[in-house]
């Protein structure tokens, strides 16, 4: 069995129900539950990431561990209200594999994003924001294709195949593995910059 999002989608609730039996790739087989989607249904910015992490995929909820309380600071930076945007992933199950006691995170293969994107259109239809957030090149490509590069487009207002205009900025987690303090810094504030460019959107 597996799910789709309904035709036309009527609320982010009827599609978090529907998600939740989704067996579209293999993910749901070694992850804990669907992670959907939160935020109003009214709210003018979507941020897109990569995948749950494993705090996500225990407690069902996007962006609740280490990269979701970076990711809180840097919004605070940038003046905007976590609690007034919507959050969300490319891929809506954990992809991991094991080491030890410890459940490593792996990089969604491309079958894997292509199968989950249904999902992500139909968020986007019911939310109609103002602007997305592109998280990391997996969700940059996922919305704007494979050739895709953040490094060369970050921080631009770019048209987008949803015909919504997106930015496309570095995953939070990329910040988490600087080694100094001093790049920490400075990757946390071209973030928070990219962050307030989107913010003139909405
Ligand atoms: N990283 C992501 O891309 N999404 C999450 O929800 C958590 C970590």
């Amino acid at each position: 069995m597996t799910a789709e999002p309904p035709e036309k989608p009527r609320s982010v609730e009827q599609l978090r129900e529907a998600a939740a039996s989704c067996q579209g790739c293999d993910l749901w087989l070694e992850a804990t539950q669907t992670v959907f989607g939160e935020g109003r249904e009214n709210s003018k910015m979507m941020l897109v990431g990569e995948q749950p992490g494993d705090q996500e995929d225990l407690q069902g909820k996007p962006f609740v561990g280490p990269a979701g309380r970076l990711l809180e600071k840097a919004l605070d930076g940038a003046g905007i209200d976590r609690r007034r945007v919507y959050v969300t992933n490319a891929v809506k199950h954990f992809r991991w594999t094991r080491r030890g006691k410890r459940r490593l995170h792996e990089k969604p293969n491309a079958g894997q994003v292509r199968a989950c994107r249904p999902w992500l259109e139909a968020e986007v239809e019911v939310v109609k924001p103002r602007i997305i957030v592109l998280l990391g090149a997996t969700a940059a490509q996922a919305v704007m294709g494979p050739a895709f590069r953040v490094s060369k487009q970050r921080g631009e207002v770019l048209a987008s195949p949803f015909g919504i205009p997106v930015v496309a900025t570095m995953h939070p987690s990329s910040i988490l593995r600087a080694t100094d303090e001093e790049s920490r810094d400075a990757a946390l504030a071209s973030f928070i910059a990219d962050l307030k460019v989107a913010a003139k959107q909405t």
